[in-house]
């Protein structure tokens, strides 16, 4: 028997509990303020307009349905990016797919560097894929638990101290350092390390689907390292389970955009022969049509400002219940998780006597909590904080 999934482990433990106050805040999916899913109105229309087509089911090529893909980059690295001529581009199977495909790409390929460096922490699940592509996984500094913000010269210290042309994964936002870009882009260029940009979170940081992209397209632009991404639409289209992303990697010119091309659909083929059909058809038409697209991006601004909204609240709130501790860092973050500053024992004890669930590097997804739940939040966050 294996030990449960540190994120998917902490949705069942909340499953157990049949206290009516309990909150699952581990797994990053968004809520309404009442709590619930939300299937974003421009998917719905866009699903009824599929539906009403009464389209087949055929096999997709090994690369994906192209009209999504060609949104989806445009999406990523602007429509006007001179690197789309030379981009090789596939769909995926969401973020975690995209990720699989460039571990794998990278292990084949980029051998000179067997090793990923992720941020400390990082997604749950980033070391896992790279180790099963058969890559060795190192870290470099990011957090800093006495502030609970970036540690800036940490990070910029252990990227110039990786070997040259090292494999560096960079949370493209939500996770990232706004405004300090300009300083890691010129360490990783320095280096001459390979930018894997993982971009799960586009529009949901800041509300801005442009913004969030800026410092991917920087580099792109830049274009003095190779870089490669992972791009989801599980949480800023609201379609975790359709399993709709993006891997691609930007070729030097158009010859070897074809020859990564050809490459990846070597590694794909044996993988899952050809991605699902469903969830593509429905991103591709609301990126494309021009009126589903300006209401799903009004959808992922009102996603996102729910989010602020409830970082203010939560930490006014705690200010309010005279807490002692700086919950500054609960505003100051971006995107839909909070890294709290909580420690594994006081996680224990919010799941124990509050029936709060998160995971217990103190990670809370902002996105579950809500204007009914945000006291009680505050209040067992204080209880488990004051001593
Ligand atoms: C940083 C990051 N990358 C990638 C993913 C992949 O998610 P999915 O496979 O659902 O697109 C997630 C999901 O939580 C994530 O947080």
């Amino acid at each position: 028997m294996g030990p449960p999934d540190a994120i998917l482990g902490v949705t069942e433990a909340f499953k157990r509990d049949t206290d009516p106050r309990k909150m699952n805040l581990g797994v990053g999916a968004y809520r309404t303020d009442e709590g619930k899913p939300y299937v974003l109105n421009a998917v719905r229309k866009a699903e009824q307009s599929l539906l009403a087509q009464n389209l087949d089911k055929e096999y997709l090529p090994i690369t994906g349905l192209a009209k999504f893909t060609s949104a989806a980059s445009e999406l990523a690295y602007g429509a006007e990016s001179p690197a789309l001529s030379r981009l090789a581009i596939t769909q995926s199977i969401s973020g975690t797919g995209a990720l699989r495909i460039g571990g794998a790409f990278l292990e084949k390929f980029y051998k000179t560097q067997p090793t990923i460096y992720l941020p400390t922490p990082s997604w749950g699940n980033h070391a896992a894929i790279f180790r099963d592509c058969g890559m060795k996984v190192g870290k470099y500094t990011y957090f800093d638990p006495s502030t609970n913000g970036l540690n800036l010269s940490g990070m910029l210290e252990d990227l110039k101290a990786l070997p040259k042309g090292s494999a560096v994964l960079l949370h493209a936002c939500a996770h990232n350092p706004t405004g300090q870009w300009a300083q890691i882009q010129q360490v990783v260029e320095e280096r001459e390390h390979l930018a894997f940009f993982d971009m799960a979170y586009q529009g949901f940081a800041s509300g801005d689907a442009d913004r969030d992209a800026a410092a991917l397209r920087t580099f792109v632009s830049s274009g003095k390292v190779p870089v490669v991404l992972s791009q989801s639409f599980a949480k800023n289209m609201g379609l975790y389970g359709e399993r709709v992303g993006t891997f691609s990697v930007v070729g030097a010119d158009a010859a070897e955009k074809d020859r990564v091309l050809s490459q990846i659909k070597i590694l794909v083929r044996p993988m899952y022969s050809n991605p699902p059909i469903n969830g593509a058809r429905i991103a591709a038409e609301v990126l494309t049509n021009q009126e589903l697209r300006q209401e799903w991006l009004g959808e992922v601004k009102y996603m996102a400002d729910r989010i602020i909204g409830m970082r203010k609240q939560l930490r006014g709130r705690l200010e309010e219940l005279g807490s002692k501790k700086p919950w500054n860092h609960i505003t100051d973050q971006i995107g839909m998780f909070c890294y709290t500053g909580l420690k594994p024992e006081q996680v224990d004890r919010l799941a124990q006597e509050f029936h709060v669930y998160l995971t217990r590097d103190g990670r809370v997804s902002m996105a579950g909590i809500s204007s009914g739940n945000v006291n009680y939040l505050a209040e067992s966050i204080h209880a488990v904080t004051k001593d």
